[in-house]
């Protein structure tokens, strides 16, 4: 016992972690960890993981390195927000009604320090019953998808300006890999402003939907890396940039919806060295944290989230700007361009005048 206390302490200690929760209620079955990352910025929102682990460490170590994840992402999407994760461990396919509301009694109890949503194992419908037991929760009303989308959208335009002095996709060459919730949406965009797309999905029948629907070229998913294109779009899995498909790759830059794109740090700074833009997943997919953030704060107007999704792409332009002035002192990479900036954000408002308010 005393061994696993210190042991958890050194991890927490490691990244400057607030609190992890731990719960469990045996009578359905629920073990659950919330870890909250940091709340400086505001309550700490991120999703419920719902996953078989192989063990509880491997769990532990999930909601830590996730709730990291979305301290950066909040604050570098500029909003007043503080990163958060849950895991729940278990089989997604076995969970019960009493299990989601019981989960829902312990989120509540966090007071609003930790603020839940959808994930990977969990559904708008689990969602909604979790809301039946806690009111800290989001994307009920907003479908964050769309506008993840949107913003590697308008993520891909900052990009293209960047490297070609103009943001039109008009003819520009664009391979998207993944064609779910993000990737067929964001496809959808493209064609409409005029890119040619090239795209891929392991599921043929979705990849054939797409090329029936918009006239797109598909290829099969090995395959996608090599496309002779402008911009390289990962919309599915992690890690897909690493040592053997930079080598395939024809692309000017690297801009889509996928988290943790980057399989090791040392990838940034080898798409750098080969002249490649890449766009820092956590700040060119904050689109869906932008809606579900300001659902949160009760504001469900779409045209006006929509405008604040599209300053994604003046923040990339700040960032690859940094990049600039960072390369200076060897620092190539825009990932760590983007931690600077997100980091920077925190100090900000961390240094604030502390001036005196009277109690309310
Ligand atoms: P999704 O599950 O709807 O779509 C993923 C698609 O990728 C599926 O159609 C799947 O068949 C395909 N796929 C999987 N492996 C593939 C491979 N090796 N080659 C080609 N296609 C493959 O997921 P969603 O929501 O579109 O998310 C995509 C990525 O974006 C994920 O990395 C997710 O974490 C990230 N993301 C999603 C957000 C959202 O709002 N949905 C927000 C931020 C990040």
């Amino acid at each position: 016992m005393q061994l696993l206390r210190s042991f958890t302490f050194d991890l927490m200690q490691k990244d400057d972690f607030e609190e992890i929760v731990f719960f469990q209620d045996k009578g359905t079955g629920l073990k659950a960890i919330v870890a909250i990352h940091n709340t400086l910025l505001g309550p700490a929102l991120g999703g419920t993981r719902f996953w078989q682990y192989e063990t509880e460490l491997d769990a532990l170590k999930d909601a830590m390195r996730l709730a990291k994840a979305m301290t950066m992402k909040a604050a570098a999407a500029g909003l007043n927000l503080g990163g958060g994760k849950a895991v729940i461990i278990g089989n997604p396919k076995q969970k019960s009604e009493a299990l989601l509301r019981a989960y829902g009694r312990f989120v509540q109890s966090l007071g609003g320090r930790y603020v839940t949503a959808e994930d990977v194992g969990t559904t708008l419908e689990d969602i909604r019953i979790i809301a039946e037991e806690t009111r800290f929760v989001t994307g009920v009303k907003l479908d964050p998808s769309p506008f993840t989308a949107y913003g590697v959208f308008h993520g891909i335009k900052a990009c293209l300006e960047h490297v070609f002095g103009d943001g039109s996709l008009d003819g520009v060459r664009i391979a998207v890999q993944g064609l779910g919730k993000v990737g067929g949406e964001l496809v959808r965009l493209l064609v409409k402003a005029g890119a040619e797309v090239t795209a891929t999905d392991i599921d043929a029948e979705r990849a054939g939907f797409f090329k029936n629907e918009l006239g797109i070229e598909v290829v099969e998913p090995n395959e996608i890396f090599a496309v002779k294109c402008d911009v390289f779009s990962p919309c599915a899995l992690g890690g897909v940039i690493n040592d053997a498909t930079i080598k395939k790759l024809t692309c000017k830059i690297v801009a889509g919806g996928a988290n943790n794109q980057l399989e090791a740090e040392k990838h940034g700074n080898i798409l750098a060295k080969k002249g490649i833009l890449y766009a820092p997943d956590y700040v060119i997919n904050a689109g869906g944290l932008i809606a579900v953030g300001r659902e949160y704060e009760g504001i469900t107007d779409e045209g006006r989230i929509k405008e604040e999704v599209e300053k994604i792409g003046d923040r990339l332009k700040r960032i690859f700007q940094m990049r600039e002035e960072m390369a200076k002192s060897k620092v190539y990479s825009t990932a760590k361009a983007a931690d600077a900036f997100a980091l920077e954000r925190i100090e900000r408002i961390r240094s604030l005048k502390k001036i005196y308010q009277p109690l309310s």
